[in-house]
């Protein structure tokens, strides 16, 4: 029974040890009176590393491309890109952290490179890590902005 007790004890104990942060999380978008969002938005070019060329605004993108973002090897959201090759994931703040997002996670181009140009590998894929690039205020709604680094070729 005391075992019992002190299970009961210890679990309460680390269970109240989660709960901090998404309070203050949500005490702190109260009292700004703004919401959280995290969006992660760029654009993907139809290149061999899947960046802007030589040829700047005029480099072919990459249109209809599924864009996944990965955290620790498992997909966590997905998004493919517009006709202009933009892809944009949007994410709840207090699901995601934000350094955590930029320590562990990544965004893997999951349609083979060949579906836009066929002279470009079939095989292996376009990959980026991620940075901040600050905050946008619109409404009520303050979203962290989050950027690729920039892509570059991963083989299968
Ligand atoms: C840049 O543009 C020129 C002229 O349109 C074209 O010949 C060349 O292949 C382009 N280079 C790349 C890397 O797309
Ligand atoms: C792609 O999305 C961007 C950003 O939302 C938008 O500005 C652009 O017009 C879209 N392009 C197409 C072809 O839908
Ligand atoms: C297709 O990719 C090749 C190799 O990178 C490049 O030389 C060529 O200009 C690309 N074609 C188009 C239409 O972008
Ligand atoms: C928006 O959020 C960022 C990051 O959390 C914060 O630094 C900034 O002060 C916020 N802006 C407003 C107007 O609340």
């Amino acid at each position: 029974m005391a075992l019992k007790t002190l299970m009961l004890v210890c679990l309460l104990v680390a269970a109240m040890a989660l709960i901090p942060p998404i309070a203050e999380a949500q005490l702190g978008g109260l009292i700004s009176g703004l919401l959280g969002l995290i969006r992660i938005q760029g654009t993907v070019f139809c290149t061999v590393d899947g960046n802007m060329g030589v040829n700047g605004t005029a480099t072919p993108v990459f249109p209809y491309a599924l864009v996944q973002l990965q955290c620790g090897g498992n997909v966590v959201s997905s998004s493919t890109t517009n006709g202009s090759g933009i892809f944009s994931i949007l994410l709840d703040p207090l699901q995601f952290l934000v350094p955590s997002l930029i320590n562990n996670c990544n965004l893997a181009v999951k349609t083979p490179l060949s579906n836009c140009n066929t002279s470009l590998p079939s095989i292996g894929g376009l990959s980026s890590t991620l940075q901040v690039v600050g905050s946008t205020v619109a409404g009520l709604l303050n979203i962290t902005n989050i950027i690729p680094t920039g892509f570059g070729f991963l083989r299968a």
